[in-house]
């Protein structure tokens, strides 16, 4: 009997010590909890790549929109800890979403194990190309005089265009309508089309279409112009120095993974952040490629720590004060 035992478990020793050597043996999904041709599903596609060549298998990439990315980013929590889904998460998803999503299912700091940052990503303020003002402070005197007149457009609660929308609204005094969309993918189309009048979103979005001048950009909330954009003023330079905020985004993995599984993700990342291609695609598009101490799980896990800490008093006062 004790031979038995002893066989069964070295045998099991063995398979899980050869399935964690043998990872990945199969897909492995990266969740985006935006709609396709978003600022998140971008970079993520962006950095599947290289991740699938490091992986030797193919991260495919799985859209799960709504609530803000919380959908998406609770499916992903409550994935098996396996090392087959990840998502991709951001200064919205975990960052601003306790301050102001209801209910959240996950805790951004306890629910998940960080892979890797994938970088700074600056936020402008942008509106469809006729907007009837010349300037950021023409801007704002419009949209105030405007109240629930002027649309919004925002991904969600909690989400970056969100957080950093109603930021926006609250120090400078304004009520616009806001307006929900599954990503800011689609809510660029409509802001293509005249159909809302502004939003605040992430340069890898909003740059291209401000280059071919499908919409205009009034500011940009960093504290230098950004190399893309030259002509575009900062805030401060704009008149709304107080107005200073990035997004950001990021891998992350649902808790618990076997240690030689994360070191696999963490690797696959790094091997992204080093490639070629998807450097020079992501800083195109103008989000800035993580310097040496950003990167890593523990330089991840003390960024979401501070992001939440950050946000939460700043957005609770934001929405107090413009109710
Ligand atoms: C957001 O938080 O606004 C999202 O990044 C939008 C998106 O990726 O579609």
């Amino acid at each position: 009997m004790k031979r038995a035992i002893a066989i069964g478990v070295l045998a099991a020793l063995t398979s899980f010590g050869a399935a964690a050597d043998t990872y990945p043996q199969r897909p492995i999904t990266m969740i985006v909890p935006f709609a396709a041709g978003g600022p998140t599903d971008v970079v993520a596609r962006i950095v599947a790549e290289p991740m699938s060549r490091a992986l030797g298998q193919q991260v495919v990439v799985e859209n799960v929109t709504g609530a803000g990315g919380t959908t998406g980013i609770t499916r992903g929590a409550q994935a098996a800890p396996d090392g087959y889904t990840i998502m991709v998460g951001h200064m919205g998803t975990h960052g601003a979403a306790p301050a102001l999503f209801k209910g959240l299912k996950y805790d951004p700091a306890t629910s998940f194990d960080p892979i890797g940052f994938l970088g700074g990503v600056p936020i402008l303020i942008v509106a469809k190309k006729d907007f009837p003002a010349k300037d950021f402070k023409g801007f704002i005197e419009a949209v105030k005089a405007g109240g629930p007149k002027i649309n919004q457009a925002h991904a969600g609660v909690g989400s970056v265009s969100h957080s950093t929308g109603v930021l926006f609204d609250s120090q400078v005094g304004v009520k616009p309508t806001l307006v929900t969309y599954r990503g800011t993918g689609p809510a660029m189309n409509d802001l293509m089309a005249g159909q809302v009048d502004f939003m605040a979103d992430q340069i890898v979005n909003v740059g291209p279409q401000i280059a071919g001048g499908t919409i205009k950009a009034y500011a940009i909330a960093t504290p230098e112009r950004a190399p893309s954009l030259p002509d575009v003023p900062t805030t401060k330079e704009a008149g709304l120095p107080g107005y200073e905020v990035s997004a950001w985004n990021a891998v992350f993995a649902p808790k618990g993974l076997p240690a030689d599984v994360k070191a696999k993700l963490v690797a696959a990342v790094e091997a992204a952040l080093n490639d070629p291609i998807a450097t020079k695609r992501l800083t195109e598009l103008g989000s800035n490629i993580p310097k040496a101490d950003e990167r890593g799980p523990a330089a991840l896990q003390k960024l979401v720590e501070s992001e939440v800490a950050r946000w939460t008093p700043v957005l609770r006062s934001a929405v107090e004060s413009n109710q």
